[in-house]
C-alpha cells in the first residue's frame, strides 16, 4: 500500500498555537510531510498567514488582518492564548513559511483565505512568491473560493490546486477537472471509498480534512487516501504506519 502524505492543519495545531512556527516545528518532528497553512493580505499588502480574518481569537490584538500593517500584525502575541509556555510566537507572513519549507524541504498546502473578505490579487501575489522561492513542485493551493483556484490556474498553469468542500458532492472528480484542480480537499465526512477510487482513476488526488480521531484515520486509510490534513500528525502516523 502506498503511503500517505501528512499535512500538519495549522502546523501541529492540537499541541502547538495554530500557524506559527512552534506549531510547524511540531508537525515537522511528528513526521508530518508538509504544513497546511492559511493565508490573507494585510493592509499594506503583506500576505499574512492566520486561520481567521481576524486577529482577536489567536492574538492578544483585535481587527480586520486587511485593516492592520504589517508593524501592527508583527507586534501581536499569538502563542499566549494558547499557553504561557508559547507566549512571544508570531504571526508568519507567507515568505518566512516559504523560506521554513525550503529549508526542512516539506510540502506546503497553501490554503487562500478569499471569502467572505476579498483581496485583491492574492492569486497572484501567491503564485509570484512560490515561484520565486522554487517551491512549485512541493506546493498545492487549496481554497473553499474555487474562482480563487480557476484563476491561479489561469496565471500559473503549472501549480497544484485543491478543491476544499464541505458537501456531498457528485462526482467531485469532474467537478475537479472542469476547474483544472489536481485535488479534491473534502470535509473528511463527505467521502466513501467510491468517491476516493473515481477520483483516482480519473486523476484527481484526495486529500480530506481534519482527520484527528483514530477511527477516523483509520477508515481513511481503508478508503486509500492520497494524503490526509491533521491537527494530530502522530496519531496520524501511527494509525497509518500500523
Ligand atoms: O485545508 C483544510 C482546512 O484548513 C480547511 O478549513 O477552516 O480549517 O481552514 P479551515
Ligand atoms: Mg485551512
Amino acid at each position: 500500500m502506498k503511503k500517505v502524505t501528512i499535512y500538519g492543519h495549522r502546523g501541529a495545531s492540537r499541541y502547538a498555537p495554530e500557524n506559527t512556527f512552534a506549531s510547524y516545528n511540531k508537525a515537522v518532528e511528528m513526521g508530518a510531510d508538509g504544513i497546511e497553512i492559511d493565508v490573507h493580505k494585510s493592509k499594506d499588502g503583506y500576505l499574512i498567514v492566520c486561520h481567521d480574518e481576524r486577529v482577536d481569537r489567536t492574538t492578544n490584538g483585535k481587527g480586520l488582518i486587511k485593516e492592520l500593517t504589517l508593524k501592527e500584525i508583527k507586534n501581536l502575541d499569538a502563542g499566549s492564548w494558547f499557553s504561557k509556555e508559547y507566549q512571544g510566537q508570531q504571526i508568519p507572513i507567507l515568505e518566512e513559511v516559504l523560506e521554513f519549507v525550503k529549508r526542512k524541504d516539506i510540502l506546503l498546502d497553501i490554503e487562500i483565505k478569499n471569502g467572505p473578505i476579498f483581496y485583491d490579487k492574492i492569486e497572484e501575489d501567491i503564485v509570484n512568491q512560490v515561484k520565486a522561492y522554487g517551491l512549485v513542485e512541493q506546493t498545492i493551493i487549496s481554497s473553499f473560493n474555487h474562482y480563487s483556484l480557476a484563476h491561479i490556474k489561469n496565471i500559473a498553469k503549472e501549480f497544484k490546486t485543491g478543491i476544499l468542500y464541505i458537501a456531498g458532492m457528485i462526482e467531485p472528480w469532474n467537478y475537479a477537472k472542469k476547474v483544472g484542480a489536481s485535488a479534491i480537499h473534502p470535509l473528511f465526512l463527505t467521502i466513501n471509498r467510491e468517491i476516493v477510487k473515481e477520483s483516482q482513476i480519473n486523476g484527481i488526488m484526495v486529500n480530506p480534512f481534519t482527520v484527528n480521531g483514530e477511527e477516523e484515520l483509520k477508515l481513511m486509510k481503508a478508503f486509500n487516501v492520497d494524503s490526509v490534513i491533521t491537527d494530530c500528525p502522530d496519531v496520524c502516523n501511527r494509525v497509518f504506519n500500523i
